[in-house]
């Protein structure tokens, strides 16, 4: 199959939100009003002009992946609570000019082949600031998820860990890289 890997701006996010909503769902695993309820927040990540993203798409224009992140800031809800779990040192190291990835998703039926890992190399050149920060569910060691092994890859460390986010009783592992990503 011939795929490509292209730059998405948020307009092309928002002409193809079902389909990314979509993505999202299969790679989560959620379905129906929990998976609208969730995604309820991508209508508004991808109005905002700051926006960039990546999308996989086959040769007919199939969405099998997609990822987008854009700069972070006080007053952003994300920002906010991984500021209010960090010491001072830690806000001055992973804070100061963050980009935050917020979404990285293959579709079940495509993951394993490196795309994922293309998708992340190609928002991680594109984003703007000196540090990336993004959150993933915390696993036991031993059950690492393809999401975290591509973390660890990339060379994404521990920013915050087993961190209670509102509204989620999910621990959550908050990592970062430092910028440029070569
Ligand atoms: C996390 C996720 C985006 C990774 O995407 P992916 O396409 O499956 O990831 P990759 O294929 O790049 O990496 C997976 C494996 O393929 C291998 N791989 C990398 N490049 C490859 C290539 N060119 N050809 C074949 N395999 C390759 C990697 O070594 C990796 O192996 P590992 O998982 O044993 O470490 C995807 O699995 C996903 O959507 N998961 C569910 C949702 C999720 O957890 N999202 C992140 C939320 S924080």
């Amino acid at each position: 199959m011939n795929i490509r890997i292209v730059a998405w701006t948020p307009e092309d996010l928002q002409r193809r939100l079902d389909e990314v909503i979509e993505v999202y769902g299969e790679a989560m695993g959620h379905h129906g009003n929990d998976l609208q309820a969730r995604a309820g927040r991508f209508h508004s990540h991808v109005r905002r002009p700051d926006v960039r993203g990546v999308a996989t798409l086959t040769s007919e224009g199939r969405l099998l992946g997609f990822g987008y992140g854009y700069p972070g800031g006080p007053g952003q809800w994300w920002h906010d609570q991984v500021n209010s779990g960090l010491t001072e040192e830690g806000r001055r190291r992973w804070l100061a000019k963050p980009f935050e990835v917020v979404e990285l998703h293959v579709r079940p039926t495509a993951q394993g082949h490196g795309l994922g890992a293309q998708q992340l190399a190609g928002l991680l050149r594109m984003a703007t600031g000196s540090t990336v920060v993004l959150s993933t569910p915390e696993v036991p060691e031993e059950q690492r998820s393809r999401a975290w092994r591509l973390y660890r890859r990339f060379g994404f460390e521990d920013v915050l860990r087993h961190f209670i986010f509102p509204g989620d009783l999910r621990p959550f592992a908050v990592l970062g890289r430092d910028l440029p990503y070569t």
